[in-house]
């Protein structure tokens, strides 16, 4: 039998779409961002672009993050990477918003901006900005020879591979595992952190890949809950402390591509506002690994809370959690990772639900209506 390939089905390597290739890729794309710079014998972390003496990140006194859209909740990971590992105070600051607000920008602040493309205008903007008013900046992007490389005094790559599909995937969980691999430098250069404490989360990074092939082990099991889903209107999704960040990448994934209204909240402002919202037709997708920080018995009783007017729950747990699966409609299980790296593990589940929720509704996956890879206009 002759297949005849063309060679955009050649580059998708046998999958239908980029995105899907995409997610399918991490494992390797996260190998590829931490080859050659876990220091593990030394407990130290090599970056070969590094060019900040101990003296200028000891002076550092806050940390502010620029960036837009996925790479944002990237951000909001990285700050519970910095300040826990590096005891510095950081901001996530939305790109957009940043240059019209007079922001307080001082010498002694490290600027971050965040970005796939290292083109998107705003981001862009607010970075130029920042360096105008004096702070040191750095580039986490994944683009060699882009604008933001270009502008900053540092930049560091994510080594993810070209991004093809407008929704990010593995730029995002790229993005994390940089980002906690600059939380353990910095903390390794600012002595918040030991040689041996080093040593512990660089091995938790060395398991991230294999990890990432287990949970994505977890398909049929997401593309059952996207054919019961499809049609709903709305969608909640619910994360605590570093699994905030996931739940609004989780909401952002599914809005891009299906077209579906949904929300990531924090856990704790559920009885503020969306509990209105909940009845018998609204899913909600609640990630609660048992993790420190993430407040366990409180996103359970979140759980409780919707069941109690009817709500569907599909839980993301912990492949050993018995505590909280009888209560939910569907749970997804994942390998347990450390409480700053459950992010990277708890995403790949939302991104399969919203490509599979996406490609059941007959959408555009790759390109989806009114969005732009990547946004270089303000
Ligand atoms: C666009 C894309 C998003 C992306 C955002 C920021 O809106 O559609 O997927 O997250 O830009 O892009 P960047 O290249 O700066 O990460």
């Amino acid at each position: 039998r002759r297949i005849d390939w063309t060679p955009m089905m050649a580059e998708k390597g046998g999958y239908k779409h980029f995105m899907h290739k995409e997610i399918w890729e991490q494992p390797r794309a996260i190998a590829d961002t931490l080859r050659g710079r876990m220091l593990l014998t030394e407990g130290d972390v090599h970056f070969d672009t590094w060019n900040l003496s101990q003296e200028q990140v000891k002076s550092f006194t806050k940390v502010t993050i620029l960036a837009c859209g996925t790479s944002w909740h990237s951000g909001v990971a990285g700050k519970h990477m910095i300040e826990s590992l590096a005891r510095l105070p950081v901001e996530v600051e939305l790109a957009s918003e940043f240059r019209y607000r007079d922001p307080i920008v001082e010498k002694s602040h490290l600027v971050i901006a965040i970005s796939q493309s290292g083109e998107t205008a705003d981001t862009l903007g607010a970075f130029k900005e920042a360096k105008r008013l004096g702070a040191h900046t750095l580039a986490v992007c994944n683009v060699i020879g882009s604008a933001m490389t270009r502008e900053s005094d540092l930049h560091i790559l994510t080594n993810a591979g070209p991004e093809i599909g407008v929704a990010s995937t593995k730029a995002f969980t790229t993005q994390l595992v940089t980002l906690y691999l600059l939380a353990v430098k910095l903390g390794r250069m600012r002595g918040t952190l030991s040689v041996e404490g080093a040593q512990e989360h660089l091995t938790h990074l060395t398991q991230v890949p294999k990890m990432i092939e287990e949970v994505l082990k977890c398909e049929p099991q997401v593309k059952r809950v996207a054919r019961e889903f499809m049609n709903a209107q709305d969608f909640l999704f619910l994360g605590r402390g570093p699994m905030h960040p996931v739940a609004l990448e989780g909401a952002l994934k599914l809005k891009e591509i299906s077209y579906i209204h949904a929300e990531g909240y924090a856990g704790g402002e559920m009885k503020h506002g969306p509990i209105a919202l909940i009845d018998e037709k609204m899913p909600v997708v609640v990630i609660a690994p048992k993790q420190p920080h993430v407040a366990y018995e409180k996103i359970i009783g979140n759980i409780e809370e919707v069941r109690a007017r009817g709500g569907k729950v599909i839980a993301i747990l912990d492949e050993d959690d018995t505590q909280a699966d009888t209560l939910a409609d569907h749970v997804i299980r994942i390998p347990a990772a450390c409480a700053l790296l459950a992010p990277v593990v708890a995403t790949i589940p939302l991104q399969l639900l919203a490509y599979h929720v996406a490609e059941m509704r007959g959408n555009d996956v790759d390109q989806p209506r009114n969005l732009a890879k990547s946004v270089t206009v303000e």
